[in-house]
């Protein structure tokens, strides 16, 4: 279905009410979580991206990020990735990255990051797996409390992905090549049913269970030097983060360590 989706930069105020509308059909958010259009604008001008994916004319899903910069290198955060119910799972999500990416490069960026929920197994697929991002840094509550009912009422822990744009092991990926499992140490799971969990005030405390047990055991990982560099799915949906030493790009662009510790 999507061959005939074209993905484009969005820079029309009507454009941009469009994406705030999305937000709030994705994410259900209330007034005071909603990204408002000056944001969408702002980030469009100073040198971040709104990209939207068209059916015809109407936007069915866009991906927003804002311009950073850490210890001396500029990278892009992408904040925001949407797709429209009805229009999910047959490659858009993936095709608004791989269009997020193809501007950050013709701009001469070479890091795009942008945070994930650990729980959201599809998320991490897609991130990990399909794109080749890597993760290092956990950060426990990221935004405080959500309004989303796709957050479940639980803390905000988030994942930062790491896609450098550039690097072998992001080129290779995006080429279909297998992932190496052979440095491969660490292992943690993620059931599917967690979803389900998240969802159900009875049983939510298994969900926090769950966030709780893996955020210890990813942040442990971190500090040892481990990053997560794939992600498993099993045939009844279930999901494992793959942990391996991660040495490259260590060098000047290398996110705070002291972010984990702190966390
Ligand atoms: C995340 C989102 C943008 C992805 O969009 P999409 O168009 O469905 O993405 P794609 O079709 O490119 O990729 C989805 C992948 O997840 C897989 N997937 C679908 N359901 C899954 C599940 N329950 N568990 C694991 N993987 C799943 C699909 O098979 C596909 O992988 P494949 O290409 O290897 O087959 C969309 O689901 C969305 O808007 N979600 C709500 C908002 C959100 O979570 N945004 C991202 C925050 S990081």
């Amino acid at each position: 279905m999507t061959h005939a989706l074209r993905i484009e930069s969005l820079d029309q105020l009507s454009q941009f009410d469009r994406c705030v509308d999305l937000q709030i059909k994705v994410w259900g958010y209330s007034d005071g979580d909603v990204i408002p259009r000056r944001v969408f604008l702002v980030a469009q001008r100073i040198g971040g991206q709104v990209l939207g994916a068209l059916d015809g004319d109407t936007i069915v899903g866009f991906a927003m990020a804002l311009p950073g910069y850490r210890n001396g290198h500029a990278y892009l955060h992408s904040h925001m990735l949407a797709v429209l119910p009805e229009y999910r799972n047959a490659g858009l999500g993936r095709r608004l990255k791989l269009a997020q990416r193809d501007d950050a490069l013709a701009r001469g960026f070479d890091l795009m990051e942008w945070t994930f929920d650990p729980l959201e197994i599809k998320n991490a697929h897609l991130n990990i797996h399909r794109l080749g991002a890597i993760v290092r840094r956990y950060h426990a509550d990221f935004y405080g409390p959500s309004s989303s009912p796709l957050q479940g009422g639980l803390p905000t822990d988030r994942l930062y992905a790491e896609w450098w744009l550039r690097s072998p092991h992001v080129v290779a990926v995006l080429d279909g090549q297998e992932h190496p499992t052979e440095t491969v140490t660490a292992r943690i799971e993620v059931p599917a049913v967690v979803a389900q969990w998240k969802q159900d005030a009875a049983q939510r405390i298994l969900a926090s269970d769950l966030q709780t047990g893996n955020r210890i055991a990813l942040q442990t990982a971190f500090a040892e030097g481990l990053a997560v560099v794939d992600y498993e799915r099993d045939a009844t949906g279930n999901g494992t983060f793959l942990l391996a030493p991660w040495t490259e790009h260590d060098a000047a662009a290398t996110p705070e360590r002291q972010e984990v510790a702190n966390d």
